[in-house]
């Protein structure tokens, strides 16, 4: 019984669509997922899907019937009525042939006309072969479906059927499904929140490493769980996301292009490169200051007299003083974070405005971390400042809220 006063919470209501591909596979984990954090979930299978995993297993794992005709159960009218009822409509693996079926409104079977019907946020989750995904006519299906207002993720890169790797592997579920509750909890009476579409941002998350040899670095305890919320939050607001990962332990966010590096060098390679083309980027990474002056090519031996190691250090580029000032778009929008404890020159705050003004950025995002570090911790506060003079307190909450917190305040701020 639920509490007194306490009104049910109506479940989410979500029809999870599969077509044909050998990928369907995972969405049997994608659906145990929806199930088992409270939503509930119609499954509707092409015919093609049948194939490759029979009807009694998803309705085994939904606890619903399952039908793909609109033949079948027809005094329920569920052509309509399943679209009608849906909070959210998640499309995995989307086939190239039912994205050229959706984008064309053809209505064929019970998923096809579930998509006209459907009135909530409709993520699709393609799976192909990469020639199929590049092909012009799945670019020109994909940005129509975009344009209408879906949210197509991009497919990962790696291994897809038979020898062939490249672009076109359906993400992981458990990253499709963080993806799509991310789109249902923050769809509004206004549809989806989807202030980024069309706009590509670059994050940068985790710690890099500095070698000194073959077997040993200098490295910094960032897990890169901030950084991928922020990622992960982007591509949920329509944005086209480049990723760039130094040394983070967590698998690739769905839909979004990740560049894995690992030292400092290659994270400012990678993101002034993928800069140039952005509309936002935000340096959540913790690039290392120094890094030994030389890298040796064997491993290090200890002196037989116990003396002291030689560690000399030099410098790293400041990345984010250099994409803040050597911008090549000056209408993009730069990021940086900044975790402070304040001392005797100055507050926390007075330390963060004369960093954002050093910097050179446009918004820099203040942990105070006086009271220990938040390193690897499912939550954050912050205080986000704005070089137009702005500032925004953000509570502590999950570090995917303070995500969303950040992309509120980037996005009107884009030209
Ligand atoms: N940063 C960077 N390149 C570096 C070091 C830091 O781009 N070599 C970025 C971080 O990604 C972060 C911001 O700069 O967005 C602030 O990092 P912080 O370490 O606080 O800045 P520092 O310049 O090192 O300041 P401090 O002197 O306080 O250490």
């Amino acid at each position: 019984m639920s509490p007194e006063g306490a009104r049910p919470v109506a479940r989410p209501q979500v029809v999870l669509g599969v077509s044909g591909g050998i990928a369907a596979y995972k969405a049997c984990e994608l659906l145990r997922r929806f199930t088992e954090s409270g939503h509930d979930v119609t499954v509707v299978p092409t015919e093609s899907a049948l194939r490759f995993v029979g009807a009694p297993t998803w309705a085994a794992l939904s606890g619903r019937p399952v039908a793909t005709e609109v033949w079948d159960g027809v005094h329920e009218v569920p052509h309509v009525r399943i679209g009608q009822a849906a909070d959210l409509v998640v499309i995995a693996p989307a086939t190239a042939d039912l994205m050229a079926k959706a984008a064309h409104g053809q209505a064929d079977d019970l998923l096809t006309n579930t998509l006209l019907t459907a009135r909530c946020p409709v993520v699709f989750a393609p799976a192909m072969h990469t020639e199929m995904w590049e092909h012009p006519a799945t670019r020109d299906n994909v940005a129509t479906l975009r344009r209408r207002g879906a949210i197509v993720i991009e497919p990962a890169e790696g291994r897809l059927t038979g020898k062939d790797t490249g672009k076109g592997r359906l993400p992981e579920p458990g990253e499709i499904f963080e993806l799509a509750r991310d789109v249902l909890t923050r769809t509004g009476a206004d549809g989806p929140v989807d202030d980024l579409a069309g706009r590509q941002v670059v994050v940068s998350a985790g710690g890099t490493r500095e070698y000194l040899d073959p077997v040993r670095f200098l490295g910094n305890r960032s897990s890169g769980l901030q950084g991928v919320a922020l990622a992960r939050a982007a591509a949920a607001r329509g944005a086209e996301v480049t990723l760039i990962a130094a040394n983070v332990a967590l698998p690739d966010p769905a839909g979004m292009k990740v560049v894995r590096v690992e030292t400092t060098a290659e994270l400012r390679d990678a993101v002034v490169s993928a800069a140039a083309g952005a509309d936002a980027v935000v340096m959540a990474a913790a690039p290392a200051d120094f890094r030994p002056a030389s890298v040796s090519e064997a491993k290090i031996k200890k002196a037989a007299d116990g003396s002291a190691a030689p560690l000399e250090l030099v410098q790293n580029p400041d990345i984010l003083h250099e994409i803040s000032t050597q911008r090549v778009r000056p209408d993009s929008v730069v990021v940086g974070f900044a975790a402070e404890t304040g001392d005797a020159t100055g507050s926390v705050l007075d330390l963060a405005r004369a960093k954002l003004a050093r910097k050179g950025c446009d918004l820099l995002v203040v942990n105070d971390v006086s009271g220990g570090a938040v390193f690897g911790q499912p939550d954050n506060e912050a205080v986000i400042l704005a070089a137009d003079g702005g500032m925004v307190d953000v509570p502590r909450g999950s570090k995917a809220a303070l995500a969303h917190a950040i992309w509120d305040q980037v996005a009107p701020r884009l030209t």
